[in-house]
């Protein structure tokens, strides 16, 4: 039986994972230097760090893939969180695959350490050595979200890197080639809610859009703005809009009564609906004081239900806050 790779069932981000360098968007300075730094072969140990989705690993393994070409298997180590990190690993898998000198090609090898802040800070010390160890034949790629989790000795050995979170133009690029190549119909608002709401991250875009995608009766239906807000579950600037002229207009048992029915029927979290309020807030023309103190009171709430507040304590309280401020802002 011919075993055929299947790539049409593998979720987006694993389909659409750029396979060469310049399929990474919105990273240009990053993958400009470090492509001059092969060219040179000048390639110094590497520490990629940033948010969750910019691109961290398909960079550097399309960097690999770019220097090795179909030597791939035998010139890279790609470790990541699923393995097992502890000292053994370090001490063990690493230096072996470092030690062994390859005859027939020249050049180093490469490691790639994914996740490298989730290591124990024993596997993380025993690593400083290794890396000075075979810097000879061998260079390391750690990858991680926060730099502040490494051994400041071992980042001190590397050339940083920042992912920031990817701009929406360049989120704009790759989602148009997927909804090409999927041959999706969405609307232009719903692209644009798209790339807004991925707040910079491509592997949240690309499965916000595969989830919509699934959940079309018809596949000739078109993807509109509000199948977006449902997927990523946030609330809709519309539904946010009606809340908030409740609490202004309406009296208090109204207004609570409008927050319930809100949270029911669009399935929202209260967290929800205040990210809703301050993302709408720049819009509404208010004295500097009153905006000060909704986002106070506001900011107040959401640190209340992070250690488990009461809900309907809770939901009072943003009528509250928001009554009260808009009470001092008449006067
Ligand atoms: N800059 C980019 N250009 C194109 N696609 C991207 C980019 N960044 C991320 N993606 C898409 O998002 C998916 C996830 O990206 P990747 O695994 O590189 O993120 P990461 O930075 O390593 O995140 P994490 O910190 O969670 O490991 C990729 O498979 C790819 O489809
Ligand atoms: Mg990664």
């Amino acid at each position: 039986m011919v075993i055929q790779k299947n790539r049409e069932n593998l979720p987006w981000v694993e389909k659409y994972r750029p396979s060469s360098l310049d399929e990474v968007n919105g990273q240009n300075d990053i993958v400009s230097t470090v492509r001059k730094f092969v060219h040179e072969g000048k390639l110094p140990h590497l520490l990629f760090y940033g948010p969750p989705g910019t691109g961290k690993t398909s960079t550097i393994i399309a960097l690999a893939k770019e220097i090795y070409g179909s030597n791939y298997r035998n010139m890279v180590l790609e470790l990541n969180a699923s393995d097992d990190r502890g000292i053994d690993v370090v001490r063990n898998q690493i230096k072996e695959f470092a030690s062994t000198m390859q005859i027939f090609s020249k050049g180093f090898k490469l490691i790639i350490l994914d996740e490298a802040d989730a290591m124990t800070s024993t596997a993380q010390n025993s690593l400083r050595r290794i890396i000075e160890k075979y810097t000879k034949n061998t260079r390391f790629c750690i990858l991680a979200n926060y730099a502040h989790k490494l051994n400041p000795a071992l980042v001190s050995r590397c050339t940083r890197f920042r992912f920031s979170p990817i701009s929406q133009e360049a989120v704009n690029t790759t989602i148009a080639t997927v909804i090409t190549k999927e041959k999706l119909k969405i609307s232009s608002d719903a692209i644009e809610s798209l790339c807004t709401l991925a707040r910079g991250d491509m592997r949240k875009a690309l499965n916000v859009l595969q989830a919509c995608k699934a959940s079309l009766q018809d596949d000739n239906d078109e993807i509109d703005t509000n199948m977006i807000y449902n997927c990523i579950g946030a609330a809709h600037p519309k539904d946010i809009e009606a809340v908030l002229d409740s609490i202004l207009q309406d009296e208090w048992t109204s207004s609570y009564n409008t927050i319930s029915i809100c949270k029911r029927e669009k399935g929202l979290a209260l967290i929800d609906l205040l990210s809703g309020f301050v993302s709408i807030l720049n819009k509404y023309e208010l004295k500097p004081a009153t905006r000060i103190e909704i986002l106070r009171g506001l900011s107040d709430i959401e640190y209340a239900i992070s250690k488990a507040g009461s809900d309907k304590i809770q939901t009072s309280a943003v009528i509250a806050v928001i009554k009260s401020a808009m009470e001092h802002e008449k006067k």
